[in-house]
C-alpha cells in the first residue's frame, strides 16, 4: 500500500514534529512526512524539519490580519501542492475554522497533553496537578470544529508524583507523547481506525503507559 502522505502543522518547539519525522524513517512506517507548515517563521521546529531534508512552508497568518479563511485558504493551497493525504497537528497554535475542519474530517489528527476529555484548553499540565489528579497524561484525536473535542484514537498515561511541579509533569507527558503520536499515526495511515458515533474503533492496541 502506498504511503500515506502527512503534513505536519507547527507553531513552535516541534518535538513531536520531530518524534513523528524519526518514525517514517523507517520505510515500512505506513505514512511520509511530505511537509512541514508553521504558521511562525521563526518557528524553532523548521530549522530542524529543514535538516532532516523536509520541504516546509511557512504560512504566516499576520499576513492575513483578521480574515481567518484567506489564512486559511493559503494553507489549504499548500496542502494541494504537496497532495496531502493527512494533516498532523502537532503544537500548531491556530484556531481553525469549521470550513477548513470540514475539508479534512477523519484525516486531521491533534496531539492534546492531558487525557481527554479532562483539562481541554491550556495550561493542562497545572490543572491537572490543582485537580489532585493521580494519572495524567496525553490524548491524540481526530480535530472537530470543537476544540480538544474529536474522537479518541489513543492515549498514554503517566503517574502524577507527590513531589511534581508543571516541569517534571509535563516532561513526563512530553515523553509519552512523542511514542504516542507515531503509534497514533500509523493506526491511521493504515486505514485501523473507524469512527462510528464519534468513537473511534480500533483495530490494534491505542494505549501507552509511562515505562
Ligand atoms: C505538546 O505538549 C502538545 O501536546 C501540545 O503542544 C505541545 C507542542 O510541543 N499540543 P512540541 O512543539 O511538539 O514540542
Amino acid at each position: 500500500m502506498a504511503r500515506k502522505r502527512v503534513a505536519i502543522l507547527i507553531s513552535g518547539r516541534g518535538s513531536n514534529m520531530v518524534a513523528l519525522i524519526e518514525a517514517a524513517k523507517d520505510a515500512s512506517y505506513p505514512a511520509e512526512i511530505a511537509v512541514v507548515i508553521s504558521n511562525e517563521p521563526d518557528a524553532e521546529g523548521l530549522a530542524h524539519a529543514r535538516s532532516a531534508g523536509i520541504a516546509t512552508a511557512v504560512v504566516d497568518h499576520r499576513v492575513h490580519g483578521k480574515n481567518r479563511e484567506a489564512f486559511e485558504r493559503a494553507l489549504q493551497a499548500e496542502l494541494a501542492v504537496h497532495r496531502i493525504d493527512l494533516v498532523c497537528l502537532a503544537g500548531f497554535m491556530r484556531l481553525l475554522t469549521p470550513w477548513f475542519v470540514e475539508q479534512w474530517n477523519g484525516r486531521m489528527l491533534n496531539i492534546h497533553p492531558a487525557l481527554l476529555p479532562a483539562f481541554k484548553g491550556l495550561d493542562t499540565h497545572a490543572r491537572a496537578l490543582a485537580s489532585g489528579a493521580k494519572i495524567h497524561g496525553a490524548t491524540v484525536h481526530f480535530v472537530v470544529p470543537e476544540m480538544d473535542s474529536g474522537a479518541i484514537i489513543a492515549q498514554g498515561v503517566v503517574p502524577v508524583a507527590d513531589g511534581d511541579n508543571e516541569a517534571t509533569l509535563a516532561a513526563r507527558v512530553l515523553e509519552v507523547e512523542h511514542r504516542l503520536y507515531p503509534l497514533a499515526l500509523k493506526l491511521v495511515a493504515e486505514g485501523r481506525v473507524r469512527v462510528v458515533d464519534g468513537r473511534c474503533l480500533i483495530d490494534g492496541v491505542p494505549m501507552l503507559n509511562s515505562p
